[in-house]
């Protein structure tokens, strides 16, 4: 399989309201560790090779400042860059070194449904990222909500050469590698993050590593189950300011042949929400939550 300009989703910068809180949560229930810190900002890795997963950021509301993903190439990410402008988008900052302790190049520009986009390349990488039994190693999806899901899936394809894996009722589906989904598209009245999903090594560490959490006083706010597109098993949660975050596994891996499923094609039995029947239907208060963190108004520039 051929790699596609984008090839790697990296890190969400988010902005929280208590970032001592905000610390607390991601570094001893959610298990990351911290990176780089400056005033008002922390950086945090997974287990993997990337240099973040996360960046918080004190501001004095929730919000999801920014999406970073990694470009394959210099050249690639440049393409994008004149795509993305050529499309209409606004250019906040770049191509140029990036700001953030992570490094490389990138471009940072807002997307037509609001999502600010980080395209990243040369960023930096940690020797010893591996993955660990029941800790997340790395990013697995973003889900951001869209006015337009159709349109968003258009977007991300053809300028950021992603490829479309699935479409059901309420969303879309589009890879950069051999994970069924890098990025989702959730139907909704307005832009924003659902939520942002976080690779585990297996099945057994969603299992344990909610344990984890169940014991830190985090309860599972919707799940277990297994997810119908990509197929993933999941478990979702609320962080201090309810932000959705889930641990995820097992995604589905795919390559060019796989065959585009949609709406009519995905439908669940009467009652049920997962592959397995055991999920129970999805609490007001996380529905509630996937449509309450607003996009930032970062200008691209600050790091
Ligand atoms: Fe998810």
């Amino acid at each position: 399989m051929s790699e596609l300009p984008v090839c790697w989703l990296r890190s969400v910068d988010l902005e929280v309201p208590d970032l001592a809180a905000a610390e607390r949560f991601y570094t001893e229930a959610w298990k990351l560790r911290i990176v780089a810190r400056a005033e008002g900002k922390l950086w945090l890795r997974a287990t993997g090779d990337d240099h973040h997963v996360l960046a918080l950021h004190q501001a004095d509301a929730k919000a999801l400042r920014a999406v970073t993903l990694r470009a394959s190439s210099r050249a690639a990410l440049d393409d994008i860059a004149a795509k993305a402008a050529a499309w209409g988008c606004t250019i906040l900052f770049g191509p140029a070194p990036d700001p953030a302790p992570s490094g490389g190049i990138c471009v940072v520009f807002r997307e037509p449904q609001g999502t600010v986009l980080r395209i990243v390349h040369g960023d930096l990488r940690h020797e010893d990222g591996a993955e660990v039994e029941n800790l997340p190693h790395r990013l697995s999806h973003v889900n951001v909500n869209a006015i337009d899901v159709n349109l968003s899936m258009e977007f991300y394809a053809k300028v950021l050469g992603m490829v479309k894996t699935d479409r059901s009722k309420l969303m879309g589906f589009v890879r950069c590698n051999a994970d069924h989904h890098a990025i989702v598209l959730a139907d909704a009245k307005s832009g924003g993050l659902n939520h942002i999903a976080f690779m585990l090594p297996d099945l057994e560490s969603v299992m344990r590593g909610a344990g984890n959490l169940v014991d830190a006083g985090v309860p599972i706010a919707w799940g277990v189950g297994r997810h119908g597109p990509g197929n993933n098993v999941f478990a979702y949660f609320l962080d201090p300011f309810d932000v959705v975050v889930e641990y995820t596994s097992e995604v589905l891996q795919i390559d060019d042949s796989y065959v585009f499923r949609g709406p009519d094609e995905w439908n669940w039995a009467p009652g049920r929400t997962d592959h397995w029947g055991i999920a129970p239907p999805k609490p007001d208060r996380v529905k509630y939550a996937q449509i309450s963190t607003p996009h930032g108004t970062w200008d691209g520039v600050s790091p």
